[in-house]
């Protein structure tokens, strides 16, 4: 999708991190931006950042887990702008630890979020942009952790390798339903953010992984030492929507260890242990 301007951006997470840099960066496009995110307060934040007070926005409460907040939010985008053209399934936490030591709240905790959360946001949207015709796009936020194996993050691993399957698969739908739907599916490595810091927006009475804190402790160095910005991942992420890119990958050393995942799998290897050192 190469002409953005005067068209409707949906951004999941924008309360913070890539959602709020990727809603800066629309609003400099011309965009028409809705927000959603479970954190009103960040949200509010990010609209302060926008440019130029007079973009047209829509922020909405949402909890991404929750298939009637999906619904919720695209009922409400229909509503205030009349379509929705451009789709950042985006919202997401990290949970670090062993698997055998990752609780079970933990894993449904994850799953919901990171997982559920693009699912419903596909559910609900993509029909709607299927009636309304003409040129959309989704971007899928994964994880480089949805194309390799670290040690200490198998939940977060699960959710991001699901992201990553579902894309492809959705791509090959949208082509197979000869839809001018184009998807991306976004891939970086460690970027400093709030996601080292999801531990703390964990709900009410979940039990935690008895090592999550020294895992996280990990997660926040690798965050902070990470060599580009939230700014840089959404400009190379809307760069990638413009030229069609379905792999959105930032950090281009992670190929490397996706190389090497997929020899292990051809050769018949055990797989070779990829993780990055904090
Ligand atoms: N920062 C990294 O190193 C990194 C690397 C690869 C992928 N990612 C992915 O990028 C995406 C954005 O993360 P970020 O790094 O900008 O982190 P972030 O914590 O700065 O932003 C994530 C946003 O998602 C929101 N959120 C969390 N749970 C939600 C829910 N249930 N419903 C609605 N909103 C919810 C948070 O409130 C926050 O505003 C996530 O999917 C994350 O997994 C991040």
């Amino acid at each position: 999708m190469q002409e953005l301007a005067g068209k409707v951006a949906v951004i999941t997470g924008a309360a913070s991190g890539f959602g709020r840099e990727l809603a800066i960066l629309c609003a400099e496009a011309d965009m028409k931006l809705v927000l959603a995110d479970r954190n009103e307060a960040g949200m509010a934040t990010t609209v302060e950042m926008l440019p130029s007070p007079h973009v047209p926005v829509l922020a909405v409460t949402c909890d991404v887990s929750r298939p009637q907040d999906l619904e919720n939010l695209a009922e409400r985008t229909w509503e205030k702008f009349g379509a929705a053209h451009l789709l950042f399934n985006n919202a997401g936490i990290a949970v670090a630890g062993p698997t055998w030591t990752t609780t079970l709240d933990e894993w449904k905790w994850v799953l919901d979020v990171n997982l559920m959360g693009v699912v419903h946001g596909i559910r609900s949207f993509v029909p709607r942009m299927l009636a309304q015709g003409g040129e959309a796009h989704v971007v899928n936020t994964a994880s480089a952790a949805g194309l390799v194996s670290p040690k200490g993050s198998s939940v977060y691993c699960v959710s991001k390798h699901g992201v990553v399957t579902l894309s492809e698969c959705l791509y090959h739908e949208l082509r197979e339903a000869e839809s001018s739907i184009g998807v991306s599916v976004l891939c970086p490595a460690f970027v400093d953010t709030g996601i080292a810091h999801s531990d703390q927006t964990r709900p009410e009475g979940t039990a935690a992984n008895p090592l999550s804190q020294r895992y996280a402790e990990q997660v926040r160095r690798a965050t902070k030492a990470g060599k580009l910005s939230a700014a840089d991942v959404a400009r190379i992420t809307l760069e990638g929507v413009r030229a069609g890119r379905f792999y959105i990958l930032p950090h281009k050393a992670i190929k490397r260890a996706i190389e090497t995942r997929m020899q292990d799998i051809l050769e018949d290897r055990v797989p070779t242990d990829t993780t990055p050192r904090p």
